[in-house]
Protein backbone atom coordinates (compact mmCIF):
# COMPACT_ATOMS: atom_id res chain seq x y z
CA UNK A 1 0.00 0.00 0.00
CA UNK A 2 1.12 3.27 -0.70
CA UNK A 3 2.95 4.72 2.38
CA UNK A 4 1.82 8.34 2.25
CA UNK A 5 3.75 9.90 4.86
CA UNK A 6 7.11 8.29 2.72
CA UNK A 7 5.75 10.26 -0.35
CA UNK A 8 4.82 13.07 1.85
CA UNK A 9 8.74 13.42 2.48
CA UNK A 10 9.32 12.16 -0.86
CA UNK A 11 7.77 15.42 -2.29
CA UNK A 12 9.40 17.90 0.31
CA UNK A 13 12.68 16.92 -0.60
CA UNK A 14 12.21 17.89 -4.09
CA UNK A 15 11.58 21.41 -2.50
CA UNK A 16 13.85 21.11 0.44
CA UNK A 17 18.24 21.01 0.23
CA UNK A 18 19.89 19.52 3.38
CA UNK A 19 17.33 17.13 4.14
CA UNK A 20 17.31 13.63 3.39
CA UNK A 21 13.83 12.16 1.90
CA UNK A 22 13.76 9.93 5.38
CA UNK A 23 14.38 12.80 7.42
CA UNK A 24 11.71 14.84 5.79
CA UNK A 25 9.14 11.68 6.37
CA UNK A 26 9.75 11.95 10.05
CA UNK A 27 8.93 15.03 10.82
CA UNK A 28 5.93 15.02 9.13
CA UNK A 29 2.95 14.84 11.58
CA UNK A 30 -0.79 13.62 12.08
CA UNK A 31 -2.29 16.43 13.13
CA UNK A 32 -4.89 15.47 16.19
CA UNK A 33 -7.34 17.99 14.45
CA UNK A 34 -8.21 16.99 11.22
CA UNK A 35 -9.02 20.22 10.20
CA UNK A 36 -5.27 21.26 10.59
CA UNK A 37 -5.16 18.01 7.76
CA UNK A 38 -4.78 14.59 7.29
CA UNK A 39 -0.52 15.74 7.83
CA UNK A 40 1.39 18.49 8.95
CA UNK A 41 4.60 19.85 8.04
CA UNK A 42 6.35 21.68 11.10
CA UNK A 43 8.72 24.22 8.93
CA UNK A 44 10.52 25.54 11.98
CA UNK A 45 14.09 23.71 11.95
CA UNK A 46 14.42 24.74 8.70
CA UNK A 47 14.87 28.29 9.52
CA UNK A 48 18.52 28.53 10.41
CA UNK A 49 19.41 26.64 7.11
CA UNK A 50 17.07 28.47 4.53
CA UNK A 51 17.46 31.80 6.43
CA UNK A 52 14.21 32.49 6.58
CA UNK A 53 10.82 32.98 8.61
CA UNK A 54 9.42 29.67 9.18
CA UNK A 55 5.92 31.25 8.56
CA UNK A 56 7.58 32.06 5.22
CA UNK A 57 8.90 28.83 3.93
CA UNK A 58 5.67 26.89 4.64
CA UNK A 59 3.72 29.16 2.62
CA UNK A 60 7.12 28.76 0.14
CA UNK A 61 6.29 24.70 0.49
CA UNK A 62 2.47 24.84 0.78
CA UNK A 63 2.39 26.90 -2.72
CA UNK A 64 4.64 24.47 -4.58
CA UNK A 65 3.34 20.95 -3.78
CA UNK A 66 -0.16 21.99 -3.76
CA UNK A 67 -0.38 20.94 -7.69
CA UNK A 68 0.36 17.41 -6.50
CA UNK A 69 -2.76 15.33 -7.07
CA UNK A 70 -2.08 13.52 -4.02
CA UNK A 71 -3.42 16.48 -2.71
CA UNK A 72 -6.72 17.98 -1.91
CA UNK A 73 -5.68 20.85 -0.87
CA UNK A 74 -2.57 22.27 0.97
CA UNK A 75 -2.58 25.23 3.19
CA UNK A 76 -0.04 27.00 5.38
CA UNK A 77 -0.74 28.11 8.71
CA UNK A 78 2.11 29.90 10.68
CA UNK A 79 4.85 27.64 10.68
CA UNK A 80 3.10 24.88 9.26
CA UNK A 81 2.03 23.26 6.04
CA UNK A 82 -1.02 21.11 6.82
CA UNK A 83 -2.29 18.91 3.85
CA UNK A 84 -5.66 17.54 2.82
CA UNK A 85 -5.77 14.03 0.48
CA UNK A 86 -7.70 13.53 -2.50
CA UNK A 87 -10.18 11.45 -0.68
CA UNK A 88 -10.85 9.49 -3.53
CA UNK A 89 -7.53 8.39 -4.32
CA UNK A 90 -6.78 7.88 -1.02
CA UNK A 91 -10.31 5.61 -0.40
CA UNK A 92 -8.86 3.32 -3.78
CA UNK A 93 -5.94 2.99 -2.31
CA UNK A 94 -6.53 1.95 1.21
CA UNK A 95 -10.19 0.05 -0.11
CA UNK A 96 -7.84 -2.14 -2.40
CA UNK A 97 -5.59 -2.34 -0.04
CA UNK A 98 -8.30 -4.74 1.92
CA UNK A 99 -10.03 -6.09 -0.42
CA UNK A 100 -6.77 -7.92 -1.57
CA UNK A 101 -5.01 -8.61 1.25
CA UNK A 102 -8.34 -9.85 3.23
CA UNK A 103 -7.12 -11.90 6.53
CA UNK A 104 -3.57 -10.67 5.97
CA UNK A 105 -4.13 -6.96 5.93
CA UNK A 106 -2.04 -5.31 8.59
CA UNK A 107 0.61 -8.20 8.53
CA UNK A 108 4.10 -7.97 6.99
CA UNK A 109 7.03 -9.81 6.44
CA UNK A 110 9.41 -7.88 8.48
CA UNK A 111 9.98 -10.52 10.50
CA UNK A 112 11.49 -13.13 7.97
CA UNK A 113 14.29 -15.62 9.15
CA UNK A 114 14.37 -14.15 12.67
CA UNK A 115 13.08 -16.28 15.67
CA UNK A 116 11.19 -15.17 18.26
CA UNK A 117 10.64 -16.77 21.86
CA UNK A 118 7.53 -15.78 23.66
CA UNK A 119 7.19 -17.42 27.36
CA UNK A 120 3.86 -16.79 28.37
CA UNK A 121 1.12 -17.67 31.47
CA UNK A 122 3.96 -20.52 33.23
CA UNK A 123 1.28 -21.17 36.49
CA UNK A 124 2.70 -22.95 39.57
CA UNK A 125 1.64 -26.67 39.19
CA UNK A 126 -0.06 -27.61 42.44
CA UNK A 127 -0.71 -23.97 42.88
CA UNK A 128 -4.21 -22.41 41.45
CA UNK A 129 -4.59 -21.35 37.90
CA UNK A 130 -5.75 -17.91 38.96
CA UNK A 131 -7.10 -14.49 37.87
CA UNK A 132 -3.89 -13.46 38.13
CA UNK A 133 -1.86 -15.51 35.88
CA UNK A 134 -4.41 -14.56 33.26
CA UNK A 135 -2.72 -11.46 32.30
CA UNK A 136 0.72 -13.29 31.32
CA UNK A 137 -1.39 -15.59 29.28
CA UNK A 138 -3.59 -12.99 27.75
CA UNK A 139 -1.20 -10.42 27.01
CA UNK A 140 1.67 -13.36 25.83
CA UNK A 141 -1.01 -14.97 23.75
CA UNK A 142 -1.43 -11.45 22.21
CA UNK A 143 2.15 -10.76 21.74
CA UNK A 144 2.26 -14.01 20.06
CA UNK A 145 -0.26 -13.23 17.69
CA UNK A 146 1.51 -9.85 17.08
CA UNK A 147 5.02 -11.22 16.12
CA UNK A 148 3.89 -14.22 14.12
CA UNK A 149 1.65 -11.67 12.28
CA UNK A 150 4.68 -9.55 11.61
CA UNK A 151 6.19 -12.56 9.27
CA UNK A 152 8.46 -13.41 12.99
CA UNK A 153 9.22 -17.34 13.41
CA UNK A 154 7.49 -17.80 17.19
CA UNK A 155 7.67 -19.97 19.94
CA UNK A 156 5.28 -20.10 22.53
CA UNK A 157 7.19 -21.69 25.98
CA UNK A 158 5.15 -22.12 29.00
CA UNK A 159 7.87 -22.38 31.12
CA UNK A 160 5.69 -24.16 34.25
CA UNK A 161 6.86 -23.50 37.67
CA UNK A 162 7.06 -27.29 38.45
CA UNK A 163 10.08 -27.48 40.82
CA UNK A 164 11.59 -26.47 43.45
CA UNK A 165 10.60 -26.06 47.49
CA UNK A 166 7.25 -25.71 47.23
CA UNK A 167 7.00 -29.51 45.62
CA UNK A 168 8.48 -30.65 49.24
CA UNK A 169 6.23 -29.06 51.18
CA UNK A 170 3.00 -30.52 48.24
CA UNK A 171 4.49 -33.83 49.04
CA UNK A 172 4.87 -33.26 53.15
CA UNK A 173 1.31 -32.26 53.29
CA UNK A 174 0.16 -35.24 51.06
CA UNK A 175 1.82 -37.55 53.22
CA UNK A 176 -0.09 -36.12 56.81
CA UNK A 177 -2.95 -35.13 55.38
CA UNK A 178 -4.00 -36.13 51.88
CA UNK A 179 -5.00 -39.26 50.47
CA UNK A 180 -5.44 -40.61 47.10
CA UNK A 181 -9.21 -40.47 46.56
CA UNK A 182 -9.09 -36.07 46.63
CA UNK A 183 -6.70 -36.09 44.20
CA UNK A 184 -8.18 -38.12 41.76
CA UNK A 185 -11.68 -36.97 42.01
CA UNK A 186 -10.72 -32.99 41.83
CA UNK A 187 -6.98 -32.92 41.62
CA UNK A 188 -6.76 -28.83 41.87
CA UNK A 189 -8.89 -28.61 45.17
CA UNK A 190 -7.41 -31.04 46.66
CA UNK A 191 -3.39 -30.19 45.87
CA UNK A 192 -4.16 -26.37 46.95
CA UNK A 193 -6.11 -27.85 50.06
CA UNK A 194 -2.39 -29.22 50.77
CA UNK A 195 -0.44 -26.20 49.96
CA UNK A 196 -3.03 -24.05 52.12
CA UNK A 197 -2.96 -26.47 54.93
CA UNK A 198 0.96 -26.78 55.05
CA UNK A 199 1.39 -22.98 55.44
CA UNK A 200 -1.28 -23.16 58.28
CA UNK A 201 0.29 -26.17 60.34
CA UNK A 202 4.38 -24.38 59.77
CA UNK A 203 3.08 -21.55 61.73
CA UNK A 204 2.57 -24.06 64.75
CA UNK A 205 5.35 -26.44 63.76
CA UNK A 206 8.25 -24.63 62.39
CA UNK A 207 10.14 -28.79 62.01
CA UNK A 208 7.80 -29.10 58.97
CA UNK A 209 9.90 -26.72 56.89
CA UNK A 210 12.99 -28.83 57.00
CA UNK A 211 10.79 -31.97 56.68
CA UNK A 212 10.11 -30.06 53.17
CA UNK A 213 13.60 -29.09 52.31
CA UNK A 214 14.55 -32.56 52.67
CA UNK A 215 12.19 -33.77 50.65
CA UNK A 216 12.54 -31.66 47.89
CA UNK A 217 16.59 -32.67 48.27
CA UNK A 218 15.42 -36.39 47.66
CA UNK A 219 13.57 -35.42 44.69
CA UNK A 220 16.00 -33.12 43.20
CA UNK A 221 18.38 -36.36 43.65
CA UNK A 222 15.84 -38.47 41.65
CA UNK A 223 14.27 -40.70 44.73
CA UNK A 224 12.10 -43.10 43.28
CA UNK A 225 8.61 -42.25 45.60
CA UNK A 226 9.29 -38.40 45.88
CA UNK A 227 9.46 -38.43 41.81
CA UNK A 228 6.55 -40.55 41.25
CA UNK A 229 4.51 -38.03 43.29
CA UNK A 230 5.63 -35.16 41.55
CA UNK A 231 4.88 -36.27 38.30
CA UNK A 232 1.31 -37.31 39.29
CA UNK A 233 0.94 -33.99 40.68
CA UNK A 234 2.27 -32.42 37.22
CA UNK A 235 -0.39 -34.86 35.62
CA UNK A 236 -3.49 -34.07 37.17
CA UNK A 237 -2.39 -30.09 37.05
CA UNK A 238 -1.61 -30.21 33.56
CA UNK A 239 -4.47 -31.49 32.27
CA UNK A 240 -6.70 -28.54 34.40
CA UNK A 241 -4.39 -25.92 32.91
CA UNK A 242 -5.51 -27.99 29.51
CA UNK A 243 -9.41 -27.27 29.98
CA UNK A 244 -8.68 -23.12 30.42
CA UNK A 245 -6.58 -23.04 27.80
CA UNK A 246 -8.75 -24.77 25.44
CA UNK A 247 -11.39 -22.23 26.57
CA UNK A 248 -9.24 -19.31 25.83
CA UNK A 249 -8.21 -21.21 23.14
CA UNK A 250 -4.88 -20.88 23.82
CA UNK A 251 -1.51 -23.42 22.64
CA UNK A 252 1.96 -23.95 23.25
CA UNK A 253 4.82 -25.44 21.72
CA UNK A 254 6.83 -26.32 24.47
CA UNK A 255 5.70 -26.94 28.07
CA UNK A 256 9.00 -26.72 29.16
CA UNK A 257 9.08 -25.82 32.72
CA UNK A 258 11.65 -25.23 35.72
CA UNK A 259 11.82 -28.91 35.79
CA UNK A 260 13.26 -29.33 32.53
CA UNK A 261 16.04 -27.34 33.28
CA UNK A 262 17.04 -29.87 36.56
CA UNK A 263 19.66 -31.84 34.55
CA UNK A 264 21.35 -28.36 33.61
CA UNK A 265 22.41 -27.28 36.59
CA UNK A 266 25.45 -28.63 36.80
CA UNK A 267 27.02 -26.80 33.72
CA UNK A 268 25.69 -23.68 35.12
CA UNK A 269 27.60 -23.54 38.26
CA UNK A 270 30.54 -24.99 36.70
CA UNK A 271 30.45 -21.98 33.86
CA UNK A 272 29.58 -19.40 36.63
CA UNK A 273 32.63 -20.81 38.70
CA UNK A 274 35.13 -20.58 35.81
CA UNK A 275 34.30 -17.24 35.05
CA UNK A 276 34.97 -16.35 38.79
CA UNK A 277 31.40 -14.98 39.84
CA UNK A 278 30.73 -17.15 42.38
CA UNK A 279 31.39 -15.90 45.69
CA UNK A 280 30.53 -17.74 49.05
CA UNK A 281 28.20 -16.47 51.31
CA UNK A 282 27.25 -18.71 54.95
CA UNK A 283 27.53 -21.49 53.11
CA UNK A 284 25.36 -20.51 50.22
CA UNK A 285 26.74 -19.50 46.41
CA UNK A 286 25.67 -16.10 45.41
CA UNK A 287 26.88 -13.45 42.63
CA UNK A 288 27.91 -10.40 43.55
CA UNK A 289 25.57 -7.53 41.91
CA UNK A 290 26.50 -4.56 43.87
CA UNK A 291 27.85 -2.73 41.39
CA UNK A 292 24.74 -2.80 39.70
CA UNK A 293 22.73 -1.62 42.83
CA UNK A 294 20.84 -4.64 43.12
CA UNK A 295 20.84 -7.18 45.70
CA UNK A 296 23.03 -10.34 45.23
CA UNK A 297 21.62 -13.31 42.88
CA UNK A 298 21.36 -16.31 44.93
CA UNK A 299 22.12 -19.59 42.93
CA UNK A 300 22.60 -22.97 45.48
CA UNK A 301 21.23 -22.52 49.16
CA UNK A 302 23.22 -23.96 51.74
CA UNK A 303 22.45 -27.52 51.42
CA UNK A 304 23.15 -27.62 47.62
CA UNK A 305 19.89 -26.94 46.15
CA UNK A 306 19.20 -24.59 43.39
CA UNK A 307 16.97 -22.21 42.87
CA UNK A 308 14.11 -20.58 40.44
CA UNK A 309 16.81 -17.95 39.21
CA UNK A 310 19.32 -20.47 38.75
CA UNK A 311 16.65 -22.33 36.39
CA UNK A 312 16.02 -19.31 34.40
CA UNK A 313 19.88 -18.58 33.98
CA UNK A 314 19.90 -22.26 32.47
CA UNK A 315 16.47 -21.57 30.27
CA UNK A 316 17.94 -18.71 28.88
CA UNK A 317 21.14 -20.41 28.06
CA UNK A 318 19.16 -23.17 26.74
CA UNK A 319 16.88 -21.45 24.64
CA UNK A 320 20.01 -19.49 23.04
CA UNK A 321 21.80 -22.99 21.91
CA UNK A 322 18.65 -24.90 20.88
CA UNK A 323 16.79 -22.08 18.80
CA UNK A 324 19.07 -19.04 18.43
CA UNK A 325 16.54 -16.41 19.50
CA UNK A 326 16.57 -13.04 17.98
CA UNK A 327 14.59 -11.97 20.95
CA UNK A 328 13.40 -13.98 24.23
CA UNK A 329 10.27 -12.49 25.84
CA UNK A 330 9.08 -12.67 29.13
CA UNK A 331 5.52 -11.69 29.75
CA UNK A 332 5.98 -11.71 33.72
CA UNK A 333 4.12 -9.77 36.07
CA UNK A 334 6.38 -6.55 37.22
CA UNK A 335 6.61 -8.05 40.98
CA UNK A 336 9.49 -10.03 39.35
CA UNK A 337 11.42 -7.15 37.74
CA UNK A 338 14.70 -7.46 40.26
CA UNK A 339 14.16 -11.04 39.55
CA UNK A 340 14.98 -10.83 35.90
CA UNK A 341 17.01 -7.63 35.78
CA UNK A 342 19.24 -9.71 38.40
CA UNK A 343 19.57 -12.76 35.95
CA UNK A 344 19.97 -11.02 32.81
CA UNK A 345 22.84 -9.23 34.29
CA UNK A 346 24.37 -12.45 35.71
CA UNK A 347 23.77 -13.84 32.21
CA UNK A 348 25.46 -10.85 30.55
CA UNK A 349 28.33 -11.08 33.36
CA UNK A 350 28.78 -14.70 31.80
CA UNK A 351 29.82 -13.15 28.90
CA UNK A 352 26.97 -14.04 26.46
CA UNK A 353 26.48 -11.02 24.15
CA UNK A 354 22.80 -11.93 23.22
CA UNK A 355 21.99 -11.42 27.45
CA UNK A 356 20.11 -8.16 26.53
CA UNK A 357 18.00 -9.76 24.05
CA UNK A 358 16.27 -11.48 26.96
CA UNK A 359 13.65 -8.99 27.70
CA UNK A 360 11.35 -8.67 30.28
CA UNK A 361 7.95 -7.62 29.66
CA UNK A 362 6.10 -6.54 32.49
CA UNK A 363 2.56 -6.13 33.57
CA UNK A 364 0.91 -4.76 36.35
CA UNK A 365 -1.97 -6.64 38.93
CA UNK A 366 -5.47 -7.51 38.92
CA UNK A 367 -7.24 -7.10 41.80
CA UNK A 368 -11.03 -7.68 42.38
CA UNK A 369 -13.41 -5.50 43.92
CA UNK A 370 -12.98 -6.78 47.29
CA UNK A 371 -8.92 -6.56 47.63
CA UNK A 372 -5.76 -8.20 45.90
CA UNK A 373 -6.28 -11.98 46.10
CA UNK A 374 -3.43 -14.15 48.19
CA UNK A 375 -2.63 -18.22 47.09
CA UNK A 376 -0.62 -18.40 50.64
CA UNK A 377 -4.12 -18.28 51.98
CA UNK A 378 -6.87 -19.61 49.75
CA UNK A 379 -8.55 -16.82 49.33
CA UNK A 380 -8.53 -16.99 45.61
CA UNK A 381 -10.28 -16.68 42.25
CA UNK A 382 -9.88 -19.52 39.97
CA UNK A 383 -9.52 -18.54 36.28
CA UNK A 384 -11.62 -21.04 35.11
CA UNK A 385 -15.07 -19.76 37.52
CA UNK A 386 -14.25 -16.48 36.25
CA UNK A 387 -14.40 -17.80 32.23
CA UNK A 388 -17.62 -19.93 33.23
CA UNK A 389 -19.25 -17.04 35.16
CA UNK A 390 -18.46 -14.65 32.01
CA UNK A 391 -19.96 -16.84 29.56
CA UNK A 392 -22.87 -17.97 32.04
CA UNK A 393 -23.48 -14.21 32.37
CA UNK A 394 -23.47 -13.11 29.15
CA UNK A 395 -26.00 -16.28 28.57
CA UNK A 396 -28.45 -14.08 30.47
CA UNK A 397 -27.52 -11.06 28.68
CA UNK A 398 -28.00 -12.51 25.31
CA UNK A 399 -31.49 -13.72 26.27
CA UNK A 400 -33.08 -10.40 27.75
CA UNK A 401 -31.29 -8.36 24.66
CA UNK A 402 -32.58 -11.03 22.59
CA UNK A 403 -29.87 -10.79 20.83
CA UNK A 404 -29.83 -12.63 16.93
CA UNK A 405 -28.21 -15.38 17.38
CA UNK A 406 -28.12 -19.17 15.92
CA UNK A 407 -26.27 -20.77 18.95
CA UNK A 408 -26.89 -19.36 22.22
CA UNK A 409 -24.49 -21.54 23.94
CA UNK A 410 -22.08 -20.40 21.05
CA UNK A 411 -22.71 -16.89 20.50
CA UNK A 412 -22.37 -16.91 25.13
CA UNK A 413 -18.78 -18.20 24.83
CA UNK A 414 -17.48 -16.10 22.19
CA UNK A 415 -18.56 -13.07 23.60
CA UNK A 416 -18.12 -13.92 27.48
CA UNK A 417 -14.68 -15.13 26.65
CA UNK A 418 -13.72 -12.43 24.25
CA UNK A 419 -15.04 -9.92 26.71
CA UNK A 420 -13.11 -11.21 29.53
CA UNK A 421 -9.64 -11.00 26.84
CA UNK A 422 -10.62 -7.67 25.64
CA UNK A 423 -11.01 -5.88 29.05
CA UNK A 424 -7.54 -7.53 30.03
CA UNK A 425 -5.65 -5.80 26.72
CA UNK A 426 -7.93 -2.44 26.79
CA UNK A 427 -5.25 -1.05 29.46
CA UNK A 428 -1.56 0.00 28.91
CA UNK A 429 -0.35 -3.40 29.94
CA UNK A 430 1.54 -1.67 33.25
CA UNK A 431 -1.09 -0.73 35.20
CA UNK A 432 -3.06 -2.20 38.15
CA UNK A 433 -6.78 -2.84 37.38
CA UNK A 434 -9.23 -3.88 39.41
CA UNK A 435 -11.71 -6.52 37.85
CA UNK A 436 -15.68 -5.43 37.71
CA UNK A 437 -18.00 -7.49 35.57
CA UNK A 438 -20.07 -4.06 35.26
CA UNK A 439 -17.52 -2.64 33.18
CA UNK A 440 -16.56 -5.74 31.06
CA UNK A 441 -20.17 -6.56 29.85
CA UNK A 442 -21.47 -3.44 28.92
CA UNK A 443 -22.40 -3.48 25.34
CA UNK A 444 -22.22 0.09 24.55
CA UNK A 445 -18.81 0.70 26.16
CA UNK A 446 -15.52 0.30 25.05
CA UNK A 447 -15.55 -3.53 25.14
CA UNK A 448 -15.65 -6.67 23.91
CA UNK A 449 -18.73 -7.09 23.28
CA UNK A 450 -19.43 -3.83 21.40
CA UNK A 451 -16.58 -4.58 19.11
CA UNK A 452 -18.14 -7.78 18.61
CA UNK A 453 -21.60 -6.63 18.17
CA UNK A 454 -20.61 -4.10 15.06
CA UNK A 455 -18.45 -6.56 13.56
CA UNK A 456 -21.45 -8.93 13.56
CA UNK A 457 -23.38 -5.56 12.59
CA UNK A 458 -21.17 -4.64 9.75
CA UNK A 459 -21.62 -8.81 8.40
CA UNK A 460 -24.96 -8.32 8.93
CA UNK A 461 -25.38 -5.36 6.57
CA UNK A 462 -23.11 -7.23 3.95
CA UNK A 463 -25.77 -10.60 4.25
CA UNK A 464 -28.21 -8.11 3.54
CA UNK A 465 -26.95 -6.87 0.28
CA UNK A 466 -27.81 -10.73 -1.13
CA UNK A 467 -24.65 -10.63 -2.39
CA UNK A 468 -21.24 -13.08 -1.51
CA UNK A 469 -17.93 -11.09 -0.32
CA UNK A 470 -16.25 -11.93 -4.02
CA UNK A 471 -18.86 -10.11 -5.70
CA UNK A 472 -19.10 -7.33 -3.57
CA UNK A 473 -15.40 -7.22 -3.49
CA UNK A 474 -15.00 -7.75 -7.72
CA UNK A 475 -17.74 -4.60 -7.99
CA UNK A 476 -16.54 -2.21 -5.64
CA UNK A 477 -13.50 -2.41 -8.12
CA UNK A 478 -15.65 -0.31 -10.03
CA UNK A 479 -17.01 1.79 -7.65
CA UNK A 480 -17.35 5.65 -8.13
CA UNK A 481 -16.10 6.47 -4.64
CA UNK A 482 -17.28 9.81 -4.37
CA UNK A 483 -20.22 8.71 -2.60
CA UNK A 484 -17.27 7.69 0.16
CA UNK A 485 -16.05 11.21 0.40
CA UNK A 486 -17.79 12.53 3.36
CA UNK A 487 -16.45 13.10 6.57
CA UNK A 488 -17.74 10.11 8.49
CA UNK A 489 -16.55 7.51 5.47
CA UNK A 490 -13.29 9.52 5.47
CA UNK A 491 -12.59 9.28 9.14
CA UNK A 492 -13.14 5.06 9.20
CA UNK A 493 -11.10 4.95 5.88
CA UNK A 494 -8.41 6.59 7.74
CA UNK A 495 -8.21 4.67 10.92
CA UNK A 496 -8.30 1.52 8.20
CA UNK A 497 -5.81 2.84 6.78
CA UNK A 498 -3.75 3.59 10.06
CA UNK A 499 -4.24 -0.46 11.25
CA UNK A 500 -0.76 -2.39 9.80
CA UNK A 501 1.04 0.79 11.58
CA UNK A 502 -0.48 -0.07 14.94
CA UNK A 503 0.01 -3.27 14.61
CA UNK A 504 3.70 -2.65 13.81
CA UNK A 505 3.71 -0.30 16.65
CA UNK A 506 2.07 -2.78 19.30
CA UNK A 507 4.79 -5.60 18.65
CA UNK A 508 6.96 -3.21 19.02
CA UNK A 509 5.98 -1.31 22.26
CA UNK A 510 4.79 -5.24 23.06
CA UNK A 511 1.68 -3.63 23.76
CA UNK A 512 -1.39 -5.32 21.85
CA UNK A 513 -3.70 -2.55 23.94
CA UNK A 514 -2.69 -0.38 20.72
CA UNK A 515 -4.47 -2.84 18.66
CA UNK A 516 -7.47 -2.46 21.16
CA UNK A 517 -7.54 1.09 21.00
CA UNK A 518 -7.32 1.05 17.08
CA UNK A 519 -10.23 -1.40 17.08
CA UNK A 520 -12.58 0.08 19.20
CA UNK A 521 -11.77 3.63 17.30
CA UNK A 522 -12.51 1.55 13.70
CA UNK A 523 -15.88 0.24 15.36
CA UNK A 524 -17.23 3.79 17.02
CA UNK A 525 -16.50 5.26 13.25
CA UNK A 526 -18.33 2.70 11.67
CA UNK A 527 -21.22 3.26 13.71
CA UNK A 528 -21.24 6.48 13.00
CA UNK A 529 -20.97 6.02 9.37
CA UNK A 530 -24.06 3.28 9.81
CA UNK A 531 -25.79 6.16 11.37
CA UNK A 532 -25.28 8.34 9.63
CA UNK A 533 -25.39 6.87 6.27
CA UNK A 534 -27.83 4.45 4.42
CA UNK A 535 -25.97 1.59 2.89
CA UNK A 536 -28.27 -0.22 1.06
CA UNK A 537 -29.38 2.54 -1.08
CA UNK A 538 -31.25 2.20 -4.56
CA UNK A 539 -28.37 4.02 -6.24
CA UNK A 540 -26.11 1.30 -7.39
CA UNK A 541 -22.88 3.17 -7.48
CA UNK A 542 -23.21 4.32 -4.28
CA UNK A 543 -24.25 1.23 -2.82
CA UNK A 544 -21.37 -0.60 -4.16
CA UNK A 545 -19.18 1.97 -2.96
CA UNK A 546 -20.44 1.85 0.60
CA UNK A 547 -20.39 -1.79 0.60
CA UNK A 548 -16.76 -1.94 0.33
CA UNK A 549 -16.61 0.17 2.66
CA UNK A 550 -18.64 -1.93 5.26
CA UNK A 551 -16.87 -4.93 4.44
CA UNK A 552 -13.08 -3.18 4.76
CA UNK A 553 -14.47 -2.32 8.40
CA UNK A 554 -15.44 -5.57 9.35
CA UNK A 555 -12.39 -7.34 7.75
CA UNK A 556 -10.35 -4.49 9.81
CA UNK A 557 -12.15 -5.23 12.84
CA UNK A 558 -11.78 -9.35 12.23
CA UNK A 559 -8.06 -9.04 11.97
CA UNK A 560 -7.64 -6.86 14.96
CA UNK A 561 -9.58 -9.57 16.77
CA UNK A 562 -8.25 -12.47 16.16
CA UNK A 563 -4.60 -11.07 16.52
CA UNK A 564 -6.03 -10.20 20.44
CA UNK A 565 -7.46 -13.65 20.69
CA UNK A 566 -10.75 -12.93 20.14
CA UNK A 567 -13.41 -15.05 18.09
CA UNK A 568 -15.76 -13.07 15.83
CA UNK A 569 -19.60 -14.09 15.53
CA UNK A 570 -20.68 -13.53 12.52
CA UNK A 571 -24.28 -12.63 14.25
CA UNK A 572 -25.52 -11.13 17.23
N1 LIG B 1 5.86 -19.61 37.58
C1 LIG B 1 6.12 -18.24 37.84
C2 LIG B 1 4.99 -17.62 38.66
O1 LIG B 1 3.84 -18.03 38.55
C3 LIG B 1 6.28 -17.43 36.59
C4 LIG B 1 7.41 -17.88 35.70
C5 LIG B 1 7.95 -16.76 34.91
N2 LIG B 1 8.93 -17.13 33.96
C6 LIG B 1 10.24 -17.24 34.22
N3 LIG B 1 11.02 -17.61 33.24
N4 LIG B 1 10.73 -16.96 35.39
O2 LIG B 1 5.25 -16.71 39.41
Amino acid sequence: MINFKEQIGALLAEQIEGLTAEELTAMVEVPTDSKLGDYAFPCFRLAKVMRKSPAVIAKDIAEKISENEMFERVESVNAYVNMFMGREVFMREVLAEVASMKDRYGSSDVGQNRKVIVEYSSPNIAKPFHIGHIRSTVIGNAIYKLYDFLGFDTVRINHLGDYGTQFGKMIVAYRHWGNKEDVVKSPMEALRGYYVKFHEEAEKDPSLEEEARATFTRLENGAEEETALWEWFRDESLREFGKVYKMLGIEFDSYAGESFYSDKMGRVLSELKDKNLLVESEGAQIVDLSEYNMSPALVTKKDGSTLYITRDIAAAIYRKEHYDFYKNLYIVASQQNLHFQQWIQVVELMGYEWARSCIHIPFGLVSLDDGTMSTRHGRVVFLEDVLNKAIERTREIILEKKVNTEDVDVTAKQVGIGAVIFNELSNGRIKDYVFSWDKILNFDGETGPYVQYTYARAASVLRNAGEDEESILSKGQSADLQYICNDSAYELARLIYEFPDRVYEAAEKYEPSIVTRQIVDIAQSFNRFYHNEHILVENEDEKKAKLLLTYAAKQTIKNGLLLLGIEVPERM
